[in-house]
């Protein structure tokens, strides 16, 4: 499904703030899972979703999503096979246009259309619909400009943004951790229900724990840009991911499993 092959990426390179943050990265995600990343601040987590966006560039290295190979294609290319939502509410949508400039956008995303055909009347039932399945009554506040929504609204509506076009590829960066813990709670339900149904292939950063656990079918982490866990769901209890993620005690827990 996405293949990254000696992938390797430097930051600053030739200065005193050199960062060599991958060096020969290899990575296999299959097709439907949902892979949690884990691992400190800095250890090349949203680096890494970057580099599989189009965001940034790398020295060297394959990104391969169902055998098509990513490399040469721009972020704006790559967007019609993957969905991303990022940790920050304002950035997965424009919040000068409406709910329903916003929907129409993200459908239409990588087609071509002329912004007097933005909205598409036939379509509006459809997305008042989806928008209902959020129990947060943005169906019937279409025209409302995004900005006036609350964090998690906006991080609701991402989220279906991102899925509309069913991705074969869903980046999910720390996606509820600007929200309350309620709204967080029924934001990741809201996510397991859409790529469950969907069965779309996914990655989800999270410092949480147990949503690691409670939500993903495999569980990595990573350590200054290197893969030093990789275990099934399953395979390990809350409390030693806990217990390892804490102490950074990877080789013991390796021996371990
Ligand atoms: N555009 C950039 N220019 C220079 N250095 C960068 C850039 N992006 C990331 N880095 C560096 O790469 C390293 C990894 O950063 P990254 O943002 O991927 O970490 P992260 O695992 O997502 O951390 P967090 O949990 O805090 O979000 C850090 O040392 C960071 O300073
Ligand atoms: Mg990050």
């Amino acid at each position: 499904m996405l293949t990254i092959n000696n992938l390797s990426k430097s930051f600053n390179i030739g200065t005193e703030n050199e960062v060599n943050i991958f060096k020969n990265f290899n990575l296999h995600i299959k097709k439907s899972e949902c892979t949690a990343v884990l691992g400190a601040n800095g250890c090349g987590k949203s680096t890494l979703f970057n580099i599989i966006s189009g965001v940034i560039t790398t020295e060297s290295g394959e990104i391969l999503l169902n055998g098509k190979k990513m490399n040469n294609l721009k972020e704006n290319e790559r967007a019609q096979f993957i969905g991303r939502v990022h940790q920050d509410p304002s950035k997965g949508v424009s919040p000068s246009l409406t709910i329903l400039e916003n929907i129409s956008l993200s459908d239409k995303k990588c087609k071509k259309f002329s912004l007097r055909k933005l909205i598409n009347k036939n379509k509006i039932e459809f997305y008042k619909e989806i928008l209902q399945t959020l129990d947060l009554g943005l169906e019937n506040k279409l025209d409302t400009e995004v900005k006036f929504l609350s964090g998690g609204q906006r991080q609701s509506l991402s989220l279906l943004m991102a899925t509309i076009n069913k991705p074969e590829l869903l980046l999910l960066d720390e996606h509820t951790a600007a929200l309350d813990p309620k709204t967080s709670r029924l934001i990741m339900e809201k996510t397991r229900e859409l790529i469950k149904t969907q069965s779309i292939t996914t990655m989800m950063i999270s410092h949480n724990v147990k949503d690691a656990i409670k939500f993903s079918d495999r569980i990595i982490m990573l350590d200054r840009g290197s893969i030093v866990l990789d275990v099934r769901n399953g395979q390990i209890t809350e409390k030693d991911l806990m217990d390892i993620y804490n102490s950074r005690n990877y080789s013991s827990f390796a021996e371990a499993v």
